[in-house]
């Protein structure tokens, strides 16, 4: 008796896009339908005790409109959850100053043959960060352009959305501005080679050359890593400056041969990879063009640049990974369970016997050093190289740096 279900939507294939936040929904429909249910019970076996045995209809039927109510309030609530998951949902598509490009990107539309037996999935969805509410006029001004035409010089609006969490950003129907990209050397000699710096975006950049580039610490990681002529950059890697660097042919060592594919998480300019790549180990850079044109110079080098942001779920399958090398780019502030799950997702795209690299990673307090280790022990991995060691700034304090190459243990 009084057993109410909810229909919500019809929205599978939808829940399966956020399935981090789709339990939550899963309890907030358990919940629901719980409450409704005690609800009904409790006015279906509620007898007036005025010693009346008659049962009081008018009563039964008050209780009753109250579960409707109450069912239709939850389903209300439903609603708006599944839209707030859904993310460009929240996006009113009404609005007035929504651009037309990013209604026409956003609209569902239904699959000609209906639902998709195999998937359950009855429409397409166009996929879209649902952090963009935020950002909606930053969007709305992303997605204003001539359909056709030439897109305008706006790639730094684009990271600006990215970096807040607008991720993946809605496609374009323009055409991206193109620069010829006179002078590329030929591989394996443009890892090191000097390219005309004409060749780079600079719009929406402080520097507006290689050279302001170079007198900057842009980073932990960068400070003239730009220069991969002359500059310590050419060294990096092949010649220790303090114990914590370790050389790239003793790491390879460590892993016996068995290094093949890595995954460089945002260390600069691209020399992990170059220098893995004269090793014949292909690696990927994962960068943003924060303050200057990584990608670009990655890119110039003959290497892989992966442009998206670490709040993003690493673009992986499982397992893949030979090598995963990371410095200060791991740094991701804010709160601890934020480094966590950018380590879990580390772990993920590692394979077992895998190395992970932890390159030079600054400890700016002991507590920090003490949480990273207490995580980093967590997953069990095997230390083959662990040195904390310390190094004098710029303005004479000490730092202290955590260096370490482990090995992804075999779980079972
Ligand atoms: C039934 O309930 C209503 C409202 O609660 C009350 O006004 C009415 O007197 C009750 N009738 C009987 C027969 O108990
Ligand atoms: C190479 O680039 C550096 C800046 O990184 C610049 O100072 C130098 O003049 C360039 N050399 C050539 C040959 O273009
Ligand atoms: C890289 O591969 C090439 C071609 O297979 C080979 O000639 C070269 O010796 C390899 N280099 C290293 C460092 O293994
Ligand atoms: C050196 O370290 C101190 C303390 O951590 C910091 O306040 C200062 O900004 C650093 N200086 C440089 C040049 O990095």
């Amino acid at each position: 008796m009084g057993s109410v279900s909810l229909k919500i939507g019809d929205g599978t294939a939808r829940f399966k896009r956020a399935s981090m936040c789709s339990s939550a929904v899963n309890f907030l429909m358990l919940f629901s339908v719980v409450t409704t249910n005690l609800f009904a019970l409790y006015a279906f076996s509620y007898r007036p005790t005025t010693g009346d045995h008659h049962k009081n209809f008018s009563l039964i039927s008050e209780k009753v409109s109250l579960i409707l109510r109450e069912i239709e309030s939850s389903q209300k609530k439903l609603a708006r959850m599944e839209k707030e998951l859904l993310g460009y949902e929240t996006i009113d598509l009404s609005r007035p100053n929504i651009a037309n490009e990013l209604r026409e990107f956003l609209n569902h539309h239904q699959l000609p043959l209906g639902k998709d037996s195999r998937t359950g999935i009855t429409e397409m969805v166009a996929s879209v960060g649902h952090s963009c509410e935020k950002s909606v006029d930053l969007l709305s001004q992303f997605m204003s352009y001539k359909v056709n035409g030439l897109c305008p010089d706006d790639w730094s609006l684009g990271q600006k959305l990215i970096l807040q969490g607008c991720e993946p950003l809605p496609r374009r129907r323009c055409f991206a501005k193109t620069i010829p990209k006179v002078g590329l050397q030929s591989f394996p000699d443009s890892l090191w080679k000097n390219v005309s710096e004409k060749i780079y975006s600079w719009s929406g950049l402080g520097c507006k050359n290689l050279a302001c580039l170079n007198s900057k610490k842009l980073n932990r990681d960068c400070a003239g890593c730009f220069d991969i002529v002359k500059g310590y950059e050419t060294q990096r890697y092949i010649k220790a400056r303090s114990k914590n660097d370790f050389l790239i042919d003793d790491v390879l060592a460590m892993g016996s041969g068995g290094i093949r594919i890595g995954f460089d998480i945002d260390s600069g300019s691209g020399t992990f990879a170059a220098r893995m790549a004269e090793r014949n180990v292909t690696v990927v850079t994962a960068t943003l063009n924060v303050d200057a044109p990584f990608s670009e110079f990655i890119a110039a080098r003959g290497l892989f640049p992966l442009y998206f942001s670490l709040d993003h779920r690493f673009p992986f399958y499982d397992n893949v990974f030979d090598l995963v090398h990371a410095a200060n780019g791991l740094d991701v502030g804010g709160r601890p369970e934020k480094l966590e799950f950018l380590m879990f997702d580390i772990d993920r795209v590692l394979r077992a016997g895998g190395l992970f690299w932890l390159d030079n990673f600054y400890c700016s307090t002991d507590d920090k050093k003490r949480a990273l280790t207490r995580l980093i022990e967590r997953f069990g991995y095997k230390k083959l190289k662990w040195v904390v060691g310390e190094k004098i700034n710029g303005s004479g304090k000490s730092e202290v740096y955590l260096s370490a190459v482990l090995q992804k243990p075999v779980r079972v």
